[in-house]
């Protein structure tokens, strides 16, 4: 625990010289964006290309009713004040929004390059009420991703407000040095159609990323480590989402040095916790070294899990075991309320593919019933082993 707490703060003071060094650049132009009243896409594009401060005012709403290609930006400084509104004109986007092959997704935004900077207390709206609406009477309809960082090096995203994103908030899509503090999330739908999907962030094939003191009510993960996720810390939020980690088939995936500390979860699925998927046919991978460290949970479903099956009967998982495999996780320090009896319940694939699971000052109490402490197919260590009746003795079963 010290190492990795040691290199934590290594990995911090890092970030923050580059924090430094990006904020250090002299803005030689600055422009002011006013709403035109019809699409702000083209003059938004315009001034990020040749301004290298663009600021809109609080008193400012800019409308964005066409696609935003800002990849392979320089030293820019986005001042967002006010808001920038992405339209719901669905059959635009619906042919119109930029592409992202994994998962299938789309966005209305790429901001990419290096050394980027948002801040300003403003306001990114997405505009889902209508995509929560139609998603519910066309489930292959594709909603975007509000803000895509895309191929980008040394970014800042802070002091920002992000509400009613059609789908995921944010992925960070090949990032390196990417930071985001301070950020509010909201997504709410005000008819019976939940904001569903609306992750707060997903990060996907990218290195050295922070996510810290934020604020995050939506409907679904809080925190979704993608394939290729490495050095990843979550720190100090307050989530009624869940955390997770996806797989999919066909690809190599790693995940490694991922720390989730310091995290408030109320009213969700799932507290900490890591899937991956078994089967014929799966992806292959590794997650590895993945501490969830200092959580209060409330009215939490699952409140923590390893679901090495996911989605996968438990025949065919027998037969054909997860292809990920899952090492040096530590879950430390997780206290409060389940919704049910499950307190925790880590279900690994047989044959060996989960190994130095750490559970240490667990504090769960079940929500009804006796809480209960569910494990299969792993040898479990630490001061919390002995709470999981399945997994002390023999370890695989
Ligand atoms: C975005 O713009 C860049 C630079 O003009 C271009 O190379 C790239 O193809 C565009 N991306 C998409 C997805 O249209
Ligand atoms: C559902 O959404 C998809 C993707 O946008 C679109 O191609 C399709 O036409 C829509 N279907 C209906 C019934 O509107
Ligand atoms: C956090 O961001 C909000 C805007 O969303 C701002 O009002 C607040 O001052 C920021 N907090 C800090 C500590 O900077
Ligand atoms: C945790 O995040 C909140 C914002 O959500 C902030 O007000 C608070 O200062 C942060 N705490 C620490 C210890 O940084
Ligand atoms: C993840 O990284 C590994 C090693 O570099 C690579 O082989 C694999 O293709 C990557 N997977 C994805 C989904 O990018
Ligand atoms: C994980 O962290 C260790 C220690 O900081 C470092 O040596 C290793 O390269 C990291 N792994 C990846 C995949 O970045
Ligand atoms: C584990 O990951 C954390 C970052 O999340 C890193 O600081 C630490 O050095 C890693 N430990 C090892 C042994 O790689
Ligand atoms: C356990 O986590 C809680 C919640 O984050 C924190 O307040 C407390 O200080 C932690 N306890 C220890 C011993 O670190």
């Amino acid at each position: 625990m010290r190492l990795t707490l040691f290199a934590l703060a290594t990995l911090i003071a890092s970030t923050n010289a580059f924090i430094a060094s990006i904020t250090r650049h002299a803005e030689s132009a600055e422009c002011t964006l006013t709403a035109s009243g019809s699409d702000d896409a083209p003059q938004f594009l315009n001034a990020v290309q040749t301004c290298d401060t663009v600021v809109i005012p609080a008193s400012e709403t800019l409308e964005i009713q066409t696609r935003l290609n800002m990849t392979g930006l320089s030293n820019k400084n986005f001042n967002l004040q006010g808001t920038i509104r992405f339209k719901p004109d669905i059959d635009y986007w619906s042919g119109n929004a930029f592409f992202i092959p994994f998962q299938t997704q789309v966005t209305f935004w790429l901001l990419g390059g290096e050394n980027i900077v948002m801040n300003g207390g403003g306001t990114l709206d997405g505009a889902g009420q209508a995509w929560y609406d139609a998603f519910v009477s066309n489930s292959t309809l594709l909603r975007p991703i509000t803000m895509t960082i895309f191929q980008a090096e040394n970014v800042l995203i802070e002091n920002i407000r992000m509400i009613n994103s059609p789908e995921w908030h944010n992925l960070v899509n090949e990032g390196k040095n990417v930071v985001y503090s301070n950020i509010t999330i909201h997504a709410e739908s005000t008819s019976d159609n939940n904001p569903a999907n609306t992750d707060g962030w997903n990060v996907y094939r990218s290195d050295n990323v922070i996510i810290k003191d934020s604020n995050i009510v939506n409907g679904d993960d809080c925190v979704a480590f993608k394939p290729n996720a490495t050095n990843v810390v979550v720190s100090n939020l307050t989530c009624s989402g869940s955390q997770s980690l996806g797989q999919f088939a066909g690809m190599f995936d790693i995940v490694r040095n991922v720390s989730v500390v310091n995290i408030r979860m109320s009213n969700a699925k799932n507290g900490a916790r890591i899937k991956a998927w078994a089967g014929r046919n799966v992806g292959s991978g590794i997650v590895q070294n993945v501490t969830f460290k200092d959580f209060i949970v409330d009215n939490v479903d699952n409140p923590i899990v390893i679901d090495q099956c996911y989605e996968t009967d438990p025949d065919v998982c027998a037969e054909f075991p997860s292809n990920t495999f899952i090492q040096d996780i530590f879950f430390k320090n997780i206290s409060g309320r389940a919704s049910g009896s499950t307190v925790a319940d880590l279900a690994c694939s047989p044959d060996g593919r989960c190994s130095d699971i750490n559970v240490n000052d667990l504090e769960l109490s079940a929500g009804s019933g006796t809480a209960t402490f569910e494990c299969q197919n792993v040898e479990l260590e630490g001061n919390s082993a002995n709470l999981f009746p399945e997994c002390t003795e023999t370890g695989s079963n």
